[in-house]
């Protein structure tokens, strides 16, 4: 057996399997960009990385794009699926798990969970009567409907009324074992917020939910029951653990199970908070696997301010953005803006202003205006400075050396605006520190030694900022490497491991005295505003 391989820490983590009834919209764009953060940031620690994504393809919501379409549901999944990874190609998603419940391999699995809780007398049949929510592919209380008919998601979407014997699955039996998980592992649900939520819900009693369904044909047939298919949900969840197959291994839980389970985290929108913090891990609990680590729910974005819909006719589609922008301006943006965990907006002029200021101006423009200065004074070399004798007081020293633990601990909470918010600190005392020491008029002195500090000071701290923030633009990190002399890939998934590992690259004093720099030019391109939308 490969030693390192038993030896290195693991952390799989992933995104929603996205509905395939119509091409990605902003919110699956959202959480994957957000996922492929963690799985960067991770990767940098020297974790061995499993990041799955993937499409949730069954059920009557898919059924009926397709029919609408006018073609076999498989063609139509087929075709929406190539979308998302057009996708996630353009905004450099790293993923390593494609799960399409579709595929075959999937129902090997879906079967072997299914017995296990059957074996566990947790399904049983039963007469459903209630509102379904189609765009949800969930029943909802009379309590929630708006007009007594309207999905309170959905709201153009008349929920329909069904009354027919499904299979059961015994959530119930489960109250108090969740109510003690929730109790014993507080970070289980994530944020405190999306805790609270599900500690309430769960307080309120749980009932049993149907698993099946009749009259659909677009699912896996019951495996006790052929004449019913699966709830969509039943089967999509897991799709989690199908993803965990390797290429050539035999369809079976045991064989899924076998290396990365449990998932560390699993990101999700708050709308479907209850399937992965209540039905999930009942489900587990009765299948007697073990539970995910973490389970984080983010918050809804808008656009200008109101909620987006094709009906409304306010969507911002992802390709269209990271086109007129580009990968690193889409994903700063929503994870710089946006405290994660609350609802966020879009807005175009807000888009534009922040890149420009934080990343055009203080990081870029710090960098640019200090490599020339370097080019002028060192011949386009690093200063000859060792940075262990540079006075621990030093602004920017003592700000890099508390960066590298506060960015490492904001990553791990997933509060990617006070990752960008901590370095944007370090950058802003480096404009500050250039403005205030005039590194040209300590040059026309005659004190080459202190303007040679100042510049190591300022190169360093920008190089710093670059590294801990290439989970989040990892093209203007790449940049920023290349000019300060690195040949680093920040695309490179074992970066973290080889060449460039967080205990060295994360700190504060690590560029090499007198390494040859690149030609001075703007790292990030100033965005302009579109005439047409200027305000
Ligand atoms: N298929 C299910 C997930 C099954 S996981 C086993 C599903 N798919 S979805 O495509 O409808 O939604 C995917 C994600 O997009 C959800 O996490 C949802 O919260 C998110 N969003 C949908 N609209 C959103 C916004 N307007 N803003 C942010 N995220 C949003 O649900």
């Amino acid at each position: 057996m490969d030693v390192t391989e038993t030896t290195q820490k693991t952390f799989a983590l992933t995104t929603p399997l996205y509905y395939v009834n119509d091409v990605p919209h902003i919110g699956s764009a959202y959480t994957t960009i957000a996922a492929d953060a963690i799985a960067r940031f991770k990767r940098l620690q020297g974790n061995s990385v499993l990041l799955i994504t993937g499409t949730d393809e069954h059920g009557q919501k898919i059924q009926r794009t397709a029919e609408a379409a006018r073609c076999e549901p498989q063609v139509h999944c087929d075709r929406i699926v190539s979308s998302f990874e057009d996708l996630w190609k353009q905004l450099q998603i790293q993923y390593d798990r494609f799960s399409r419940t579709t595929a075959p391999r999937h129902e090997g699995v879906v079967k072997d969970f299914f017995q296990r809780v059957w074996d566990n007398r947790d399904i049983y049949l039963n007469q459903q009567q209630g509102w379904y929510c189609v765009s949800c592919e969930e029943f909802k209380e009379k309590r929630e409907l708006v007009d007594e008919k309207y999905c309170p998601i959905h709201s153009n979407k008349e929920v329909e009324w069904r009354d027919e014997q499904n299979y059961f699955f015994r959530l119930s039996r489960y109250q108090k074992q969740l109510e003690k998980l929730y109790r014993d592992r507080p970070d289980f649900i994530r944020p405190e917020s999306r805790r609270n939520e599900v500690i309430a819900f769960v307080g309120q009693g749980l009932q049993d939910f149907s698993i099946s369904r009749v009259n659909l044909d677009w699912g896996f047939p019951v495996p006790i029951d052929p004449s019913q298919t699966l709830y969509v949900w039943f089967d999509a969840l897991l799709g989690y653990v199908s993803a965990l197959l390797g290429a050539d291994e035999e369809p079976t839980l045991e064989n899924a199970i076998a290396k990365w389970w449990p998932i560390d985290l699993h990101l999700i929108g708050k709308d479907i908070l209850r399937f992965h913090a209540v039905y999930w891990p009942a489900m587990l609990m009765s299948a007697n696997l073990p539970l995910p680590g973490r389970i984080f729910g983010h918050g809804f974005l808008t656009k200008d301010g109101k909620k987006m819909g094709k009906s409304l006719g306010n969507t911002l589609d992802p390709v269209a953005l990271v086109n007129q922008f580009s990968p690193d301006a889409v994903r700063y943006y929503f994870l710089k803006e946006i405290e994660f965990g609350q609802d966020g907006d879009y807005n175009q002029t807000r888009f534009i202003n922040i890149l420009n200021a934080d990343l055009a101006n203080d990081l870029g423009n710090l960098l640019n205006r200090t490599v020339k200065m370097a080019h002028k004074y060192f011949d386009g070399t690093v200063p000859a400075i060792a940075a262990e004798a540079i006075s621990p007081d030093n602004p920017l020293k003592s700000i890099g050396d508390s960066l590298t633990d506060s960015v490492a601990q904001s990553y791990d909470a997933l509060a990617f605006s006070q990752v960008c918010e901590a370095i944007l600190t370090l950058m802003r005392a480096g404009n500050k520190y250039v403005d205030e020491k005039a590194p040209w008029a300590l040059y026309k002195q005659g004190d080459l030694e202190a303007v040679g500090e100042v510049l190591y000071c300022v190169l360093e701290s920008v190089r710093q900022a670059a590294y801990l923030l290439s989970p989040i633009v990892p093209n203007l990190s790449q940049a920023v490497y290349e000019q300060l002399g690195y040949a680093i890939d920040f695309h490179d998934r074992r970066v973290g491991e080889t060449s460039a590992p967080f205990d060295t690259h994360g700190r504060w004093g690590i560029l090499p005295p007198e390494q040859p720099l690149g030609k001075p030019q703007p790292v990030f391109q100033k965005l302009e505003m579109p005439a047409s939308t200027e305000s």
